[in-house]
This record gives C-alpha cells, sequence and structure tokens, in this order.
C-alpha cells in the first residue's frame, strides 16, 4: 500500500446516456459515445492510513461525506483484501456539479488512484466496469479521444465497460464551453434519469433510437465527417432534454443563456462555421468545433447575454497515474 495520485479529463457525450438497465449495478439503458477533454480534468490523490478510524473525503479542500467514494474504496479494498481506511483528495480545475461531468473524472481518477494504492494490477478494461458503478459516465473518462460505453446484456453488468473508437490526435478536434450559471444543479443526473424513466412518456422511444445514433456516430467519427457527427449529436440532445421536458413534472435544465447559445451556433454553423453544441444535465454548453475554429467561436459565445465565463480545450487522454 502506498499513496498514490491519479489524473482524468471529464468528457462529453455526442451521443448521450440518459436511464438505466439497472439502476443497482448502475448499468445503461443503452450504449453511448463522447469524447474526453484534455483541460478540464481531475486530480486525486488515495492514501492509505491505518491511524485513521475511517475514510475522509476532501473535494476541494472541503471535507464531504465518503459515500460513493467510500463505496468505490471498499471495492478496491476487497479486491486487494485489505481493510485499511483512507484519506482522499481531489481537486478539480472547473466547476463541480453543474452539468460539466465532474463526477465522469471524479470516479476515474478515483478509480485509477486507488487501484494503484491498493498495488491491483487491473485492466483499463475493469477500471471502466468499476467507474461506472460509481458514475456511468466515468466508464468513459478511462480512455481518451473518442470513447463508446457498451450498454452490455450480461446481468452482471461484466461487459458494461467502455473502450477507445478513436485517439484524440487522430482527429484534434476543439471544445468550448460556455458556462451559464456557476452554482450546481437543481436536479443531479440520478434522480433525473430516474424520474425520466419512471414519468416521461418519449422515455421509451428515446431508448428505442439510440442504436441508430450510435451507427450514426460511430460511421462519422471513422471518416471524419464533422457534418454528419454534428447533425446525430444535437439530435441526440435535444431528443434527451425532450425525454427529460416530457417528465412529469417535467426537468428544465437550461436557462436563457443556454437557449442563446444553441441558437447562436447554429447561426455560425449555418455561416459555414465547423461547430456544433451538445447539452448535458444542468444549463452549460458545450461547442464541439473542427480544428482552427475554437477561437472564433469563443468569441460569440462570450457574447451572448448571461454567459459568466467561457474556456476552451482540445480533447485529451485517458485516466493515468500522476508520477
Ligand atoms: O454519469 P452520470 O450519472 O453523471 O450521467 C451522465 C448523464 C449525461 O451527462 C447527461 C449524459 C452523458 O452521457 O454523459
Amino acid at each position: 500500500m502506498n499513496q498514490a495520485t491519479a489524473r482524468a479529463g471529464a468528457n462529453i457525450a455526442l451521443v448521450k446516456y440518459w436511464g438505466k438497465r439497472d439502476p443497482q449495478l448502475n448499468l445503461p439503458a443503452a450504449g453511448s459515445i463522447s469524447i474526453t477533454l484534455a483541460g478540464l480534468e481531475t486530480r486525486t490523490t488515495v492514501t492509505p492510513d491505518p491511524t485513521l478510524g475511517s475514510d475522509r473525503f476532501f473535494l476541494d479542500g472541503v471535507e464531504q461525506s465518503p459515500g460513493r467514494v467510500g463505496a468505490m474504496l471498499d471495492l478496491l479494498r476487497e479486491m486487494a483484501g485489505e481493510t485499511t481506511p483512507c484519506r482522499v483528495d481531489s481537486c478539480n480545475n472547473f466547476p463541480t456539479g453543474a452539468g460539466l461531468a465532474s463526477s465522469a473524472s471524479g470516479f476515474a481518477a478515483l478509480v485509477t488512484a486507488g487501484a494503484r494504492a491498493f498495488e491491483l494490477e487491473i485492466s483499463e478494461d475493469r477500471r471502466s466496469g468499476l467507474a461506472r458503478l460509481g458514475s456511468g459516465s466515468a466508464a468513459r473518462s478511462i480512455f481518451g479521444g473518442f470513447v463508446e460505453m457498451d450498454a452490455g446484456e450480461l446481468e452482471d453488468g461484466s461487459d458494461a465497460v467502455a473502450h477507445p473508437l478513436l485517439a484524440a490526435d487522430a482527429w484534434p478536434l476543439e471544445v468550448v464551453v460556455a458556462v451559464t450559471e456557476s452554482s450546481s444543479k437543481a436536479v443531479g443526473s440520478r434522480d433525473g434519469m430516474n424520474h425520466t424513466m419512471q414519468t416521461s412518456p418519449y422515455y421509451p422511444a428515446w431508448v428505442e433510437t439510440v442504436a441508430a445514433d450510435l451507427e450514426t456516430a460511430r460511421a462519422a467519427i471513422v471518416a471524419r465527417d464533422f457534418e454528419a457527427l454534428a447533425e446525430v449529436s444535437e439530435h441526440s440532445a435535444l431528443k434527451m432534454h425532450a425525454s427529460m421536458l416530457a417528465a412529469r413534472p417535467g426537468l428544465v435544465y437550461w436557462n436563457p443563456a443556454t437557449l442563446a447559445c444553441l441558437h447562436a451556433v447554429r447561426a455560425l454553423r449555418s455561416g459555414g462555421v465547423g461547430v456544433f453544441f451538445t447539452v448535458d444535465a444542468g444549463p452549460q454548453v458545450k461547442a464541439v468545433c473542427l480544428p482552427g475554429e475554437g477561437e472564433r467561436v469563443v468569441d460569440v459565445l462570450r457574447g451572448q447575454p448571461g454567459v459568466h465565463d467561457v474556456m476552451v480545450t482540445g480533447l485529451g487522454a485517458g485516466a493515468g497515474a500522476v508520477a
């Protein structure tokens, strides 16, 4: 056992994951495709410490209840045949809990650091499956570049893991994030998904149509066909939000600035700029751009009323140890 640090990038789904086939094992109802980001990352240090009475978890320096972090450590300890409590220090270089996928980078970094701390030799597949137990989207942050998550079919969930589709440098798209609100979101993705599954008449249609979107997106990525990727990604994001809006009561994650950014992105694309939008369970807008278009998109999104901050980043590597 020793102290270990790992980093992982946030990821943004282009074909979204929304809904579970098994809530206990956190198994997705359908697959998803994402891009892992270079600039939005979590760094996590796991320190096994026999003098601690129980696990302690600090997020950006503030102590939190260990909750799902403790549950993940329990799994790693069981695999290693250990019982030592740990201190976990995790830092995000972006706003937490506001729809910027902090749970994805967080659990991917935790699993990677924890496995090292307990000297577990586990494959990326296995780390992806473990990260999924913390947060469905975290399974994808184990890998870099373009990543696909499989829904799997097995009851034990062992085939519900992610795999890489294309390396980050093979198609170095740029990603602009427009922050339209810095506080935490009202309804977390776990509760929002359950509520949509239970009450939205559009949920079955959403699940039924994901496979076709995955096929379209996969082909677009392999062919580096930006127009096709733009079309299917915006469709997937809007369709996911349609299923949320049709829940009872409806989940409205957008604010006026979110909508202003969506229109601005569409206007840019009509004008010939290679850019499309996507929005997760929060009000932030992510604009995915062809290489070289990022700065132009930043200028336009910065000018939208209600936009607090704009960041630009690229595609990055999967989760890894930090020496
Ligand atoms: O991994 P979770 O439970 O935070 O869910 C993520 C859900 C979305 O971000 C809205 C979509 C996705 O595929 O990342």
